[in-house]
């Protein structure tokens, strides 16, 4: 089915002169390392139906499997997936209560999955305002693809870029006051080893599904010189064919880091701290 956003029965992809799925024009020497997608659109994709909310998050499974497994055969290095924010927390208690039992049902689904495909999964963000069965469940993924060499699969849970910035900063104040940091030494690197994604290279690549023009929050600090890519198809309807098209627009843009270099290639580092 194609996303609401396609027009006259042409998708995105097509509109932009792309095939359906753009896989073959993909170049595999210059992928993202990291990509970053913020789900979007499973309330509208339901309402769209006259179905409640939870059946668009619900449907919003099958993308989810659909984005690791390609994320996964094309080599990305890392995938993280925005599933649930701390301001999610003030949406109604049944949503909130049928997306954890949903996040339970995925790991319980899918960890087979994840180690066939040699794929290392961990959650971020506040873990430990999940119920006591959710943190189990991701807790127990973690241990079981611990060993995994493939593809980091990182999915955000009771995640705020703002906490995690001020977790980062206690944590850095505590160290000091403890004796084991000296305030002078704290830079970029420093404190973003303080991150969550403190093992994973910044996002090269941040995708957002239904068209939606806002970070809300997510990975302020790591997605200071990401790629962003928006699609107006709505989260339940994303497939690997618009991973493809995602990163074959990526590949075409000019990343210059606040440079003026005019090819893909990097700056070594931006402020002390090294972009690979
Ligand atoms: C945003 O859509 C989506 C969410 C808040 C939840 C995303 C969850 C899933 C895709 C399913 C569970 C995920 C995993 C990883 C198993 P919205 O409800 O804000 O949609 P709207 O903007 O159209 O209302």
């Amino acid at each position: 089915m194609r996303g609401p956003g396609s027009r006259k029965g042409r998708s995105a992809a097509e509109d932009v002169g792309l095939p359906e799925d753009p896989l073959a024009l993909i170049d595999f020497t210059r992928l993202p390392r990291h990509v970053a997608v913020i789900m979007d659109g499973n309330g509208r994709w339901a309402s769209a139906r006259h179905l409640p909310r939870i059946a668009g998050h619900r449907a919003g499974i099958a993308a989810v499997r659909e984005v690791v497994e390609g994320a996964a055969r094309l080599g990305i290095e890392v995938l993280t997936l925005y599933a649930f924010s701390r301001e999610n927390w003030s949406r109604p208690a049944p949503e909130v209560n049928a997306l954890m039992r949903l996040l339970r049902d995925y790991l319980d689904a899918e960890l087979s999955t994840l180690l066939e495909r040699n794929i290392r999964f961990r959650g971020i963000g506040r873990l430990e305002e999940l119920p006591p069965p959710v943190r189990t469940a991701l807790a127990d993924a973690e241990q079981r693809t611990a060993a995994n060499t493939g593809m980091l699969f990182l999915i955000a849970l009771s995640y705020s870029g703002r906490a995690e910035l001020a977790d980062a900063a206690r944590a850095l104040a505590e160290e000091a006051r403890a004796g084991r940091l000296d305030p002078a030494t704290i830079d970029e690197t420093v404190l973003a080893a303080r991150l969550h994604t403190a093992d994973a290279p910044d996002p090269d690549l941040l995708i957002r599904s239904s068209g939606e023009l806002r970070l809300s929050n997510f990975l302020l600090w790591q997605l200071a010189y990401s790629e962003i890519w928006v699609t107006p198809v709505l989260w339940p309807d994303f497939r690997r064919r618009h991973l493809h098209e995602a990163v074959v627009d990526f590949q075409r843009r000019e990343r210059r880091f606040g440079g003026v270099t005019s090819s893909a290639a990097r700056p070594r580092a931006i402020h002390g701290r090294v972009h690979p």
